[in-house]
């Protein structure tokens, strides 16, 4: 039987299972940039961003951080539990770079003196408005203890991926999460790739992320690769 389509986003697709707990996530080499201003595909990019993501999240769960994969079923799927999401965007940001250099008026690059959280409300007709805590609890977008939860995993997850990635000559710029309930637990859901985050060449500073395609800097689909390539060693031809 042909699973349904629930839902067609910028980059995934998420069809319904025989499990009503449990959502089959496709990804798509689609690309989009400026909340869909500007769109194209980036050639395999599907199956690296699965790639990654699904590295991220076996890293991060065997820290202790629980997420909503369940299972990886082929280059492009994974099965993953179906959360209430909290219709927040969580941005991450250890170095100045994006919208936080030009609404503070800072070069890219420069390093903030401790990790920076920012809450977006996740809404596309609206461009995703920054928000914050009161907003948050005043909405009831999330409970107090939900957020403090929420903010506790953010920087765990920021620690564990910062110091990993290290390792593998990269530095984590900035990064953009999602979160969601299952069983009266707050999981991390959506992705963890370059397509929502950034990844500079420690040495070089050189853009391993989606600001290639954003900025039209060239070379997109090689800046995937060599993330994917650094952190497993696996080589997409
Ligand atoms: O554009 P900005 O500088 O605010 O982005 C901060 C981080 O959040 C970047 O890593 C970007 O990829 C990610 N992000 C995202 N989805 C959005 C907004 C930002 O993945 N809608």
């Amino acid at each position: 039987m042909e699973n349904k389509l629930l839902y067609e986003g910028k980059a995934k697709k998420i069809f319904a299972t025989e499990n009503p707990d449990e959502l089959l996530v496709y990804y798509k080499d689609d690309a989009t940039a400026g909340n869909g201003a500007k769109k194209g595909t980036i050639a395999d990019k599907g199956i690296l961003n699965n790639k990654i993501t699904n590295f991220f999240f076996d890293l991060l769960g065997k820290a202790g951080i629980k997420h909503h994969l369940i299972k990886v079923l082929n280059d492009r799927e994974i099965l993953v539990k179906k959360l209430d999401i909290v219709p927040l965007e969580v941005i991450i940001r250890n170095v100045a770079a994006g919208s936080l250099a030009k609404r503070l008026g800072l070069e890219e690059g420069v390093k903030m003196s401790r990790p920076v959280i920012e809450f977006c409300y996740k809404c596309d007709d609206l461009g995703d408005p920054m928000v914050n805590r009161y907003h948050i609890l005043a909405m009831g977008w999330a409970t107090e203890e939900e957020l403090k939860q929420i903010e506790e995993m953010s920087l765990k997850i920021n620690d564990i991926m910062t110091k990993y990635l290290v390792t593998k000559n990269i530095d984590l710029i900035d990064f953009k999460l999602e979160f969601g309930r299952y069983n009266g637990e707050i999981l991390l859901g959506d992705e963890l790739s370059p397509d929502n985050c950034r990844f500079w060449d420690s040495t070089t500073h050189e853009k391993l992320d989606k600001d290639r395609f954003r900025r039209d800097l060239g070379n997109v689909e090689d800046a995937y690769k060599e993330v994917l390539h650094r952190l497993t060693g696996e080589v997409v031809k």
